[in-house]
């Protein structure tokens, strides 16, 4: 039986099956259940090519098969009984499974904007995030000098993923999971502090806590390409640019904390 073509068929199929699906997975990582069933596809033409290529290894394989088709024993109707009820059954089990709705969960939200730290260490200073404040805020006979500083840093380091009009759309945001934050509408910077956006320029992508995980985000951490006075400026421009006021830590307080 082990010489048999029609033996050697099912277990060479099978083999590569658990090849495709746990031995991948083993080796290095799973490959989409889409691609096994392509592999299985050209599995299946490879192995019927092979034992077509000679007639007698041809006729060997066919002969169960028609024996079972047409054999007029009564083992042969037996089987073929059978046959007729597994196989449909097989198929409907198959195509019920893939048209059942999904009760899996989608995987776990990300934390849009997480807890920031108490303090952060910013080019070897130390700032305490809960009463840090912008200080630019504080010269307002300089506000349009500063928003034109924050202008420059935002069209010379930001808008290429953040976008022309601040809405997260720039020329390579489409390639960034999670997509570039849209500073418009009222889900952002509308209901951040200042402190909060100063440490998320600061520290970027690589400062963020785990609960903003499980994908990496491509922000960059600009604590040593941008003086503290430039993201300020930045910030500030942000703000003026979509037309929002930041939260203030009172505000904050009040509702409660983030
Ligand atoms: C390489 C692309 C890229 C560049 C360049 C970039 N960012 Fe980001 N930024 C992101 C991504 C992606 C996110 C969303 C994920 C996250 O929150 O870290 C983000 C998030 C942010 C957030 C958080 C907003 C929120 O709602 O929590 C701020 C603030 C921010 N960026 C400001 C800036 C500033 C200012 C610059 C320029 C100095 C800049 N980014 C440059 C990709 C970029």
């Amino acid at each position: 039986m082990l010489k048999h073509p029609l033996f050697q068929f099912f277990v060479l199929l099978i083999a590569s099956y658990l090849f495709y699906t746990l031995g991948i997975q083993v080796l290095s990582k799973p490959i989409p259940a889409t691609l096994v069933s392509q592999y299985m596809a050209i599995t299946l033409g490879v192995l019927l090519l092979y034992m077509a290529t000679e007639t007698e290894r041809w006729e060997r394989f066919k002969s169960p098969i028609y024996e079972a088709l047409i054999g007029a024993t009564g083992v042969h109707r037996m089987l073929r009984n059978v046959l007729f009820v597994l196989i449909p059954l097989f198929a409907g089990f198959q195509t019920y499974q893939a048209v059942k709705p999904q009760t899996t969960p989608p995987p776990p939200f990300r934390t849009v904007h997480p807890a920031n730290p108490e303090s952060i260490t910013f080019r070897g200073e130390s700032y305490d995030l809960t009463t840090l404040t912008n200080p630019l805020r504080a010269e307002p006979a300089k506000f349009d000098e500063h928003l034109e500083v924050g202008k420059k840093v935002y069209y010379e380091r930001c808008f290429y993923c953040h976008g022309d009009t601040w809405a997260g759309d720039g020329h390579f945001a489409k390639g960034f999971v999670p997509a570039p934050a849209k500073f418009t509408g009222d889900a952002t910077l509308a209901i951040l502090t200042e402190s909060y956006v100063f440490w998320r320029i600061a520290k970027g992508g690589p400062g963020l806590p785990r609960e903003a995980t499980p994908w990496n985000s491509a922000m960059p951490a600009w604590e040593d390409r941008l003086t503290a006075d430039e993201i300020w400026a930045v910030t500030m421009y942000l703000y003026d640019a979509v037309e929002k006021e930041p939260r203030t830590v009172l505000s904050q307080t009040e509702s409660g904390g983030h």
